[in-house]
């Protein structure tokens, strides 16, 4: 009989599922909810973004139909999923107030306030980070702001923890979940209790377990509903930026992952924490007990996504990705800012929005537009790239699967011109990876980088003349400074 492992990836625009041949390691099907359309987002308020999580899993239901019965031969299940975003049950595990989901900008002014009373250095001393606009600094704002809401709380979680607790019935989180929380101390190893009890969500940290390992069982319930087997466990579980490095093999110091999805993120390996004193960018816990200094730039897909939809929602991202190479290096001059998706980390939290900038209705059209996107975006990581350098996480070579906006050559030669950094694309994606991450947490392999021998490199992208992206980057620098005044 085969045996799979199921990958499920939360997606901030979807749900992806993958099975793997839980022998071979093999890709034997992947499916994704919504197909064309995105997971609904409400922002009832500017710079504020939530998610329902019974969408998450009505999508992710409808993802793992797709696959049949081959479910009832799943073996073990891997969870990835968006980060940092913030999950309520009450005492009967249901969920009192939508996500406040990763992009949303509202608890930056708390996230300051528990700085301050933690103290900043004590912050990145334990945590790495301050609470900047992370999870805990998520709940401390419901908090002070729905004491109500807040009062019947009895967990908070992460997207990918609340997918668990509705195929085990366990609330659980893991130790690299609670560091993409803020809550995780790397000093004592345990969570930071100090800022737990500053925000006052000491009671609300689920019990912990490993990222691999027995998370839990598939109940009765969830097995009735989703097909999968009662008793299957759950075996993995991360944040989709350090599985999507676990999906590319990137485990050791100075390897390096990218995405360039909803969010843009560029992700380096390190033996040793360096937290940037400017927190442009940010350590947390890789799976494997490392470091994974990430940086994250909200307006990448969702920026060009807008593009598309709002200026010519009849082409698929394809064609637009060929109108873009017909403008020429520079989109004749017309610059663009992404940050139109919240608050921006490499950016202190600001949110200066997304703009064109010199745009000349004689000279340019939805080539200009479409390529100057892209160029924005790739300033936009370059900038928070520079960054990483000066900490001492750059890399000369990054991984990522051919996905997203890596589907476009003029986006992937664009970013290894312009940073100088070789980019290599994978035949992976998220799902596939967490697949492949149950196998591990199953105990499969001696090695977890056995479970990527069948990652293939599809093709490389490496650094060429950066010349035309140095000017670029030169006059774009100067748009953003002007706008951030
Ligand atoms: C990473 C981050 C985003 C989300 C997207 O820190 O905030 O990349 O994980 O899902």
């Amino acid at each position: 009989m085969p045996a799979f492992l199921l990958g499920v990836d939360i997606g901030t625009s979807a749900v992806k599922v993958a099975l793997v041949d839980a022998s071979t390691g093999a890709v034997v099907a992947t499916r994704q909810s919504p197909e064309s359309a995105e997971i609904p987002l409400a922002a009832p308020q500017p710079g504020w973004a939530e998610q329902d999580p019974a969408d998450w899993w009505q999508h992710f239901l409808l993802a793992l139909q797709g696959l049949g019965e081959q479910v009832q031969d799943v073996q073990a299940v891997g969870i990835a999923y968006q980060m940092h975003g913030l999950v309520l049950v009450d005492g009967d595990d249901q969920v009192v107030r939508p996500s406040i989901i990763w992009c949303d900008g509202r608890a930056v002014a708390t996230g300051a306030e528990l700085a301050k009373a933690v103290g900043r250095e004590e912050c990145l001393r334990h945590a790495l980070n301050t609470p900047g606009n992370f999870t805990v600094a998520k709940a401390a704002w419901v908090r002070t702001n729905e004491p109500d809401t807040f009062a019947k709380a009895r967990h908070m979680m992460l997207p990918g923890d609340d997918l668990a607790r509705r195929l085990t019935g366990l609330v659980t989180t893991t130790p690299s979940g609670l560091s993409e929380m803020a809550g995780w101390s790397f000093a004592s190893g345990s969570t930071f209790g100090e800022l737990m009890e500053a925000a006052g969500t000491n009671h609300l940290v689920p019990e912990i377990v490993p990222t691999f390992g027995d998370q839990g069982r598939v109940t009765v319930v969830a097995s009735q509903e989703t097909g999968l087997p009662a008793g299957t466990p759950v075996t993995y579980r991360a944040g989709d930026q350090p599985n999507n490095a676990l999906s590319l093999g990137v485990f050791e110091s100075g390897e390096a992952a990218a995405t360039a999805g909803t969010s843009g993120v560029v992700y380096v390996v390190s033996d040793t924490a360096k937290p940037d004193p400017a927190e442009r960018v940010n350590p947390f816990l890789h799976v494997n007990g490392k470091i994974g200094t990430l940086l994250c730039v909200n307006g990448t897909g969702s920026f060009y996504s807008w593009i598309r939809r709002t200026m010519c929602a009849d082409k698929s991202f394809k064609d637009l990705n060929s109108v873009a190479e017909s403008a020429p290096v520079g989109a004749d001059d017309l610059l663009a800012l992404p940050y139109g998706n919240g608050a921006e980390r490499s950016l202190g939290n600001r949110t200066p929005g997304a703009s064109f900038q010199g745009l000349d209705f004689a000279r340019h059209g939805l080539p200009h537009i479409a390529r100057a996107g892209m160029e924005g975006i790739v300033c936009a990581l370059k900038h928070g790239f520079e960054a990483m350098k000066e900490l001492g996480c750059g890399a000369t070579s990054v991984r990522a699967g051919q996905a997203n906006m890596f589907l476009s050559p003029l986006f992937a030669q664009m970013f290894a011109d312009a940073t100088q950094c070789e980019v290599k694309l994978y035949d992976t994606d998220g799902a596939v990876g967490a697949a492949r991450g149950a196998g591990i947490g199953l105990g499969l392999y001696n090695e977890p980088r056995d479970a990527f021998a069948a990652l293939t490199e599809l093709t490389s992208y490496k650094p060429g003349d950066s010349a035309p992206y140095d000017l670029i980057y030169k006059r774009w620098r100067g748009v953003l400074e002007d706008n951030l005044r």
